[in-house]
């Protein structure tokens, strides 16, 4: 049951905002790109790094406002395959700001009942790090709550790749035949297997782009930009973003008839909603 006192007390701003949600139809999926970090800190003078670290507040309360809505699943882009190229001390700082993050963490995912996640590829990443990530899995393994997701190393691409291997390592070993292969068997082997596609994808600091991020999953997500930063990334912001969703029209290529898509497959996926 939401409790929307919790969310949000009465008479703030935030609370006019959750008033105005129609709360049967929310997202059940959300994927925020966390942008803007650099320049949240390049505009305070301070390293890059600080506006890393300032962007942890943001996602604890990302993390505990879309688990209070009851969502389903929450997925944050915190480091891409493509984020090896920035300077060490940056990517260590990112490493170690992750490892504190779980370690303070921990026991507020598993009060609120959250079950943690890892899109990317784990294998790769320093073994402090997957110690971390290993220990966050194992405890919150039988959590019913909300899954939150932390894309980590992760690349749509090489995800959509390292999916595609499997299936041909399935079919070389005679477990598959090549016609079994349909987009359920291979949105089974993506990060995200069992998880409802992201409905809303959110990306702040204002840039119109997807970054690689999910690119299987979010062929008809709805798009939300905002130009705040990340580190200043509130509550609100996420009310102003699901209320926006709440106002698109969505026809999964279909058109609308009487409020619904009427192409078939438009109406499966409209029922999963
Ligand atoms: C993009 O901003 C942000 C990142 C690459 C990292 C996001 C990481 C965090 C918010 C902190 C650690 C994560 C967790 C889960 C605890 P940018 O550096 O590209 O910003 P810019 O475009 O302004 O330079």
């Amino acid at each position: 049951m939401i409790d929307l006192d919790v969310l949000a007390p009465a008479g703030t701003f935030e609370r006019q905002l959750l008033d105005e949600i129609d709360l049967a139809r929310l997202p059940r999926h959300v994927a925020i790109i966390m942008d803007g970090n650099g320049r949240w800190a390049k505009q305070r003078g301070s390293p890059r790094v600080e506006g890393h670290r300032a962007g942890i507040a943001s996602v604890r309360e990302a993390v505990e406002t879309c688990a209070r809505l009851e969502l389903d699943a929450l997925t944050i882009y915190a480091f891409s395959v493509e984020n090896w190229k920035r300077p060490r001390f940056e990517i260590v700082t990112l490493m170690s700001l992750l490892k504190e993050y779980l370690a303070r963490e921990l026991s507020n995912l598993l009060k609120n009942d959250i079950r943690f996640r890892v899109v990317g590829r784990m294998n790769e990443l320093d073994p402090s790090v997957q110690k971390a990530l290993a220990q966050g899995l194992a405890a919150t393994s039988s959590c019913r709550g909300m899954t939150f997701n932390i894309a980590l190393n992760y690349g749509g691409r090489t995800e959509i790749v390292d999916a595609c291997r499997s299936l041909a390592n399935d079919v070389a070993s005679g477990r598959l035949t090549p016609e079994q292969i349909d987009e359920e068997t291979l949105g089974s082997r993506l990060g995200t297997a069992g998880l409802p596609d992201p409905d809303l994808l959110i990306r702040t600091s204002g840039e119109m782009r997807v970054s690689n991020f999910l690119l299987w999953q979010i062929a008809y997500s709805e798009i939300w930009v905002t130009p705040t930063l990340w580190p200043d990334f509130r509550k609100r912001h996420l009310f102003e973003a699901i209320l926006d969703y709440q106002k698109r029209e969505r026809r999964y290529g279909g058109v609308i008839n009487e409020g619904r898509p009427s192409d078939a497959k438009a109406e499966a996926a409209d029922g999963r909603r």
